[in-house]
């Protein structure tokens, strides 16, 4: 046996290995589970222990030689490889078509609503997606059990939540300084809601508050009209329905006149052709307590605008899902937004 690994050792010093094939077949006839070191080994688990010792080292070092010519060559022909990769880029190719980035359409829609709120002298502000109760419900005059709290099936964080509305950022803001106020707070919101193509687990609104002295529904009327103007376009119709929030008094939702002509109007509005747009009302006196305001002196309105509906109307986009699944075929269509 030791005359055979002295053989070997010999013998392996004249292997030309001349390309990854030749070394390929090297490794299988020497270093593989069935190679010729596998079957050596084999062989001395059966020697007795004392002539083990003299058959171990110099099988031993035959592994060893024959790792150390794999290691080399194997690096040699890696090194070719890649110098060979980069001598066949050709450089003078045109280069792969520009794909510069562009905005989200929902993001486009966020922008122009801030406009027009801007050109009506509204600041802008943003508050944490995960809340506490005091600033999503609490502050806004949810009580502890009214029912009115399992109005929105809510995400728990331990002892946070994920918002379910942007109105906790009009109670951070209050909390901050006083009046007057006349803010938009864009945000994502989340809520606990069954996915389809028209509504998400979370979605995204954008609130307005206006608090000063002497505001009114009237002024609160009057500025969702111009919005609507500004942004669905001269004429567009508008109705409002009475409604309850427990932060406002009165509550009222907004709907706008879309029509049932296409099947995207149909299906956006349920087949009724009036699409609801927003809810708002005049700020509870309890939730300016809340902030330390004086109800006394100060009123003031608020309103909280859903902006994946009206993104889905303006683009024509018929399930809402696509807005977030970062598809480059659906978000290529709207480079130059
Ligand atoms: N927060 C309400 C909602 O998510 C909308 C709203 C905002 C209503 C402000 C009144 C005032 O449905």
């Amino acid at each position: 046996m030791i005359e055979k690994i002295q053989r070997l050792l010999k013998e392996i010093k004249k292997i030309e290995i001349k390309n990854s094939e030749e070394l390929e077949s090297f490794r299988l006839q020497y270093l593989s589970r069935k190679g010729v070191v596998s079957q050596l080994f084999d062989e001395f688990k059966k020697f007795p222990g004392i002539e083990k010792k003299d058959v171990g080292k110099p099988l031993n070092l035959l592994k060893q030689e024959l790792e150390k010519i794999f290691n080399s060559k194997k690096e040699n022909f890696d090194l070719e490889k890649n110098s060979q990769l980069t001598q066949n880029i050709d450089s003078s190719l045109p280069v792969y078509k520009n794909l510069p980035a562009s905005t989200h359409p929902l993001k486009a829609v966020e922008n122009k609503l801030i406009d027009i709120f801007y050109s009506l002298g509204f600041d802008y502000s943003e508050g944490p997606e995960i809340e506490d109760d005091h600033h999503n419900f609490g502050a806004l005059n949810f009580e502890e059990d009214h029912p009115a709290r399992d109005m929105q099936d809510t995400f728990f964080v331990g002892d946070y939540v994920l918002r379910t509305h942007t109105s906790s950022v009009q109670i951070r803001e209050m909390e901050k300084k006083n009046p007057p106020y006349r803010l938009i707070m864009p945000g994502r919101v989340y809520r606990n809601e069954a996915v389809s193509s028209r509504s998400n687990c979370f979605f995204h609104q954008i609130e307005g508050l206006y608090v000063d002295k002497g505001v009114t529904f009237a002024d609160l009327k009057q500025t969702l009209y111009y919005f609507v103007q500004q942004f669905f376009g001269e004429g567009t119709e508008v109705r409002f329905r009475a409604s309850y929030f427990p932060f406002t008094e009165p509550s009222a939702e907004m709907d706008i006149w879309i029509g049932t002509e296409s099947e995207d109007t149909k299906r956006l509005s349920k087949g009724t052709g009036w699409l609801e747009v927003l809810g708002c009302g005049m700020v509870h006196p309890n939730v300016l307590k809340s902030c330390s305001i004086d109800p006394d002196i100060y009123t003031g309105y608020a309103f909280g605008i859903g902006m994946d509906r009206i993104t889905m109307l303006k683009y024509g986009i018929n399930d809402i899902r696509t807005l977030f699944q970062n598809d480059i075929r659906m978000l290529q269509q709207f480079q130059g937004l």
